[in-house]
């Protein structure tokens, strides 16, 4: 088990990862965890920091996502076939892969939203989210990416669009044909994405909820 764990460990500091921060740090010297939403997201990124910085948090959260899913994929069936690593006792580990990649998709979300490097703070884990979904399903991914962009087109609320994304994902993924793991991951992903964006639900339902692009404002 020892062996399995390294693999969620691995996920979950890839998530841990704090780009905005460090972009924060390394460009500015500041704590973008003391500007705007507090998060640090690419969109925070964008508020703080500007439109550059803001894409590359953006690709690396996202890269951060797929590539723990992948690695995943890769590592424990590689794992399950080496006996001499696996004993006898977890010679049944080929069929806990799938599960093994669902958690270690949820540990890069965790990862990314309580960076152990932040004191367990972060982002919301959306654009880690969407990476994860890319990984384990390209199409209910490419679902989410155009939910997302349709509604920020339309909407331009960064927040708004990341949670129905999440819903988007939860639905795609259980209307298609995935294995029980994937679709736990995706629902479970979806709904803590969702619940890191409760101040977001509260800011949007007082009305007072920023548009992409709107001045910030120091909130938390
Ligand atoms: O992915 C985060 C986004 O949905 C909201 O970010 O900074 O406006 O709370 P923020």
């Amino acid at each position: 088990w020892i062996a399995s764990a390294i693999g969620l460990l691995t996920a979950y500091l890839l998530g841990s990862i704090p780009t905005g921060y460090l972009l924060g740090k390394f460009l500015r010297n500041i704590d973008i965890r003391e500007h705007g939403s507090k998060s640090t997201g690419a969109t925070n990124a964008l508020r703080i920091l500007g439109k550059g910085p803001a894409l590359f948090v953006l690709i690396v959260d996202v890269l951060k996502g797929a590539a723990a899913v992948l690695f995943a994929l890769w590592y424990y069936p590689w794992l399950a076939n080496k006996p001499h690593l696996t004993p006898p006792a977890n010679s049944d580990l080929h069929s806990l892969v799938p599960w093994l990649v669902c958690f270690s998709g949820l540990a890069v979300l965790v990862g990314h939203g309580c960076s152990i490097w932040l004191k367990f703070t972060g982002g919301k884990s959306a654009a880690t989210g969407l990476g994860v979904l890319f990984a384990i399903s390209p199409l209910v991914g490419i679902g989410a990416a155009i939910v997302w962009a349709g509604t920020l087109a339309i909407f331009r609320v960064v927040s708004f669009s990341s949670i129905l994304a999440a819903v988007a994902a939860i639905a795609l993924v259980l209307s298609f044909d995935h294995p029980l793991p994937y679709r736990l991951l995706v629902i479970a992903g979806g709904l803590y994405v969702i619940i890191r964006h409760r101040a977001n639900v509260r800011r949007l339902i007082a009305g007072v909820e920023p548009r992409l692009g709107q001045a910030n404002s120091e909130r938390t």
